[in-house]
């Protein structure tokens, strides 16, 4: 059973900040809700009385609807809102937003910003749990639960695994919360992309850093191919798909030189025939859709263990 009665944090910022016995916490509860997360019959009760509000500032398809999901299959009353129909678009400042929200009783604040930081400074500036759907280049912690949880179920374990993260990692905050918690849980990471989307310097996080995918694709147990951000490049970091593809992509010819048992990942959206053509996103060893579903089941676990948390602090 999960030790969820340990469980402390009120907010979900980032795996940076995260224990290893906290991030295998949220794993095994989700492992738990993984029945009722996937059967639209069953609604459980653990956030009966509580209020998720979903604040995407950015776009979003997998994250904004697993956390609506989610929230609604554990009993909490769920409100969606986006950019699109905030009053910051009116000037209004994003801790006045939140200070608004938290006066009409919202238990908890799902965020996604184009700004690195934003999740911190309303956990700072509310008494709301937080949750970080993705700030900026600077994490994105569910996704990477979620990653490990798809992981962890088709190898066993992660300790001792070799992970391959594979792209724009310059710019992906998924690649920074994989590496958080893939390392606390014992993989070993390699990044591997471009040097215009990959710094030598990122060593110091604890990855390994390579230029060149074809001379060490056989080594790994799990290849995670990251899209190409261009909403987030100043300036062109490539000088064309077609030959960033020829080099990074992982074709149907690179896949039969990986292990046979190499698992197949991309957090998605896939821009087809870019990271990966669609014979390989689709093929027998493609984690892509399983990672969707278990994003239902580790948001469950989310915001059951932050509003639990929150609950505590207040009592
Ligand atoms: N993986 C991910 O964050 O997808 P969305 O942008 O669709 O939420």
């Amino acid at each position: 059973m999960p030790q969820t009665s340990k469980w402390r944090e009120k907010h979900i910022l980032g795996l940076e900040y995260l224990s290893a016995a906290e991030i295998t916490t949220i794993l095994d509860l989700a492992d738990e809700y993984r029945p009722a997360a996937t059967d639209t019959s069953t609604k459980l009760d653990v956030l009966s009385g509580k209020t998720v509000l979903n604040f995407f500032m950015e776009p979003s398809t997998r994250t904004a609807i697993s956390f609506g999901l989610a929230a609604g299959r554990c009993g909490a009353t769920v409100v969606n809102f986006s950019k699109a129909s905030s009053s910051t678009q009116k000037g209004e400042t994003l801790i006045d937003t939140a200070r608004n929200i938290e006066a009409m009783g919202v238990d908890v604040i799902v965020i996604r910003h184009s700004a690195a930081g934003a999740p911190q400074m309303l956990a700072k500036n509310t008494n709301c749990a937080i949750v970080n759907a993705g700030d900026g280049r600077h994490e994105h912690p569910t996704q990477g639960l979620l990653d490990l949880l798809t992981i962890r179920q088709a190898k066993g374990a992660i300790k001792g695994l070799k992970v391959a993260i594979v792209g724009d990692i310059a710019n992906s905050r998924v690649a920074r919360s994989n590496l958080w918690g893939l390392r606390k849980l014992g993989a070993e990471v390699t990044f591997i992309g471009p040097p215009t989307m990959l710094s030598k310097s990122m060593e110091q996080w604890g990855a390994r850093v390579l230029y060149d995918f074809d001379e060490c694709i056989g080594e790994f147990d799990v290849i995670n191919m990251l899209r190409i951000q261009l909403e987030r490049q100043t300036d062109a970091a490539i000088p064309s798909l077609r030959e960033y593809s020829a080099l990074f992509a992982l074709t149907p010819e690179r896949l039969t030189r990986t292990k046979d048992d190499c698992l197949v990942m991309h957090p998605g959206p896939i821009n087809r025939g870019v990271e990966l053509p669609s014979s390989v996103a689709d093929c027998d060893r493609s984690a892509i859709l399983p990672q969707v579903s278990n994003g239902v089941a580790v948001r469950m676990a989310v915001l059951t263990l932050v509003s639990r948390a929150r609950d505590a602090q207040a009592n």
